[in-house]
């Protein structure tokens, strides 16, 4: 699929649809099975191609992952000390979560080993995790960044720790809330000898230390900042059973479809509404964007909701501040709505879109020009100007961004003719069925390549 044809949306979408298991808990359920003693049953994994990447390293050190097929996973563990050293190098795909957190373990090995990535993963900064990792005694190099004085980005190579030695205490505070610095530095405290202090500006994605305290480690959290004390902890975290929800930043393309496309009505179920993970449908309601949860308790730690979604008209807003976050991945699809709010919107305090899959920033903007909708670029985010009527069709590019591919899919539902968006295989590292789900709630979207 990998160019996509989507046809003008004439009739409302309608129905209900689950999403694919959500990434980040994907990523980490693997990482803390791997690290854990015994053997660990993970239910409703979901196959993207992010997720296979850290499974696959797993292996790659001596961990069996097991696939029992239809999204069950048995990992069994080798505890936190029993990682042998990979004999390949580890293939991390698209996937940054993958690297840096692996970073933070493999920064308190006693081996060596190296992680690379596809072209865009290659373009990525590392310094963010690299930094705090080699104050607390980690062993990485990487590639000077081309441009950025001081800045590295993958292949990296990480360890080896020598004899004896060990990851000492370390004190930091982020400059950006990143769940992905902040997880790697709590990874690498699982081994540190000494006390692990962590501070970001805002609470971001908090999957790492929900995970933690269920498997005993001796985190406390105060908000936004976090102290691992490992005094008198065993370093042992038990086996566990989860069952993956599914995935709120896979929901949100589904959620802005609804409230965009007139007369429709949609509901997703079974989707992981963690505060730190629904900024989008926060943005949507304050947007005008009819979005109701309706709560279904708990499954691994995590909340879980059906969310309904309707059209509704929507009005231009600000997006700025401590959401930004909580709806990092979801800021592109979030300009869909801008696209079909009266007024403008202004996005801001979003510059970390500029080193995501893509240049979020720079992608968006393009992707809303070629539909005809009005927008400027800010250092931090954009400014957009809502469009009346149909937009313009558009042949675009994804860039290799499945969320951009996503987005500007939705967009090509509100066109007044088929749109045709190329390079979209990347849609399978998140949402492998989601040309199927689409389908399935009435859209016409042709697939081909
Ligand atoms: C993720 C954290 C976020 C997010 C990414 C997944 C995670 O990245 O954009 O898709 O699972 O920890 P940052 O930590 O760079 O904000």
């Amino acid at each position: 699929m990998s160019t996509l044809v989507v046809h003008p949306q004439t009739t409302p979408l309608a129905g209900s649809v689950p999403v694919p298991s959500d990434k980040s808990i994907g990523h980490r359920a693997l990482l803390f099975a791997s690290l854990c003693e015994g053997t660990s049953s993970i239910r409703g994994f979901s196959y993207g191609e992010d997720n296979v990447s850290t499974a696959n390293a797993m292996r790659a050190m001596g961990v069996t992952v097991e696939d029992l097929s239809n999204g069950r996973l048995r990992v069994t563990g080798s505890g936190l000390f029993g990682l042998k050293e990979p004999k390949v190098d580890l293939d991390c795909g698209n996937s940054g979560t993958t690297m840096r957190l692996l970073t933070g373990i493999l920064a308190a090995q006693h081996f060596r080993a190296k992680m690379f990535g596809d072209a865009s993963l290659s373009r990525r900064p590392m310094m963010r995790v690299i930094a705090p990792l080699r104050q607390r005694g980690a062993l990485i190099e990487g590639t000077p960044h081309p441009k950025k004085e001081g800045e590295v980005t993958p292949p990296l190579t990480v360890g080896p720790l020598l004899d004896g030695q060990e990851l000492g205490a370390l004190d930091f505070e982020s400059k950006v809330s990143s769940a992905q610095v902040k997880s790697a530095i709590l990874l690498s405290g699982l081994y540190a000898n000494g006390v692990t202090r962590f501070k970001e500006p805002t609470l971001s994605r908090d999957h790492t230390e929900r995970m933690m305290r269920a498997l005993g480690v001796p985190l406390r959290v105060d908000g936004a900042s976090m102290v691992l004390d490992p005094t008198g902890w065993n370093r042992k975290m038990p086996a566990f059973e989860m069952e993956i929800p599914g995935d709120a930043s896979a929901a949100a393309f589904i959620v802005v479809a609804a409230n965009v496309v007139p007369g429709s009505r949609v509901s997703v179920t079974g989707v992981g509404t963690n505060p730190t993970r629904t900024g989008l449908f926060e943005i949507a309601r304050q947007m005008g964007g009819g979005i109701e949860l309706i709560g279904k308790g708990e499954q691994g730690g995590e909340p879980i909701a059906e969310v309904s979604a309707w059209n509704a008209p929507l009005s231009g807003s600000v997006i700025e501040g401590e959401v930004v976050p909580r709806a990092i991945d979801e800021i592109p699809i979030a300009c869909a709505l801008a696209a079909r709010a009266s007024g403008t919107t202004t996005i801001r305090n979003a510059e970390e879109l500029r080193v995501k899959e893509s240049d979020r920033i720079a992608t968006m903007a393009h992707v809303l020009r070629s539909f005809g909708v009005k927008c400027d670029e800010l250092p931090d985010g954009l400014v957009i100007e809502g469009k009346d009527g149909p937009l313009e069709p558009a042949e675009v590019e994804s860039r290799g961004d499945h969320r951009i591919a996503m987005t500007a899919a939705i967009l090509g539902l509100l066109a007044r003719g088929p749109s045709k968006i190329t390079d979209c295989e990347c849609i399978a590292t998140s949402f492998p069925k989601f040309v199927d789900t689409l389908r399935s709630l009435g859209a016409r979207i042709d697939t081909s390549g």
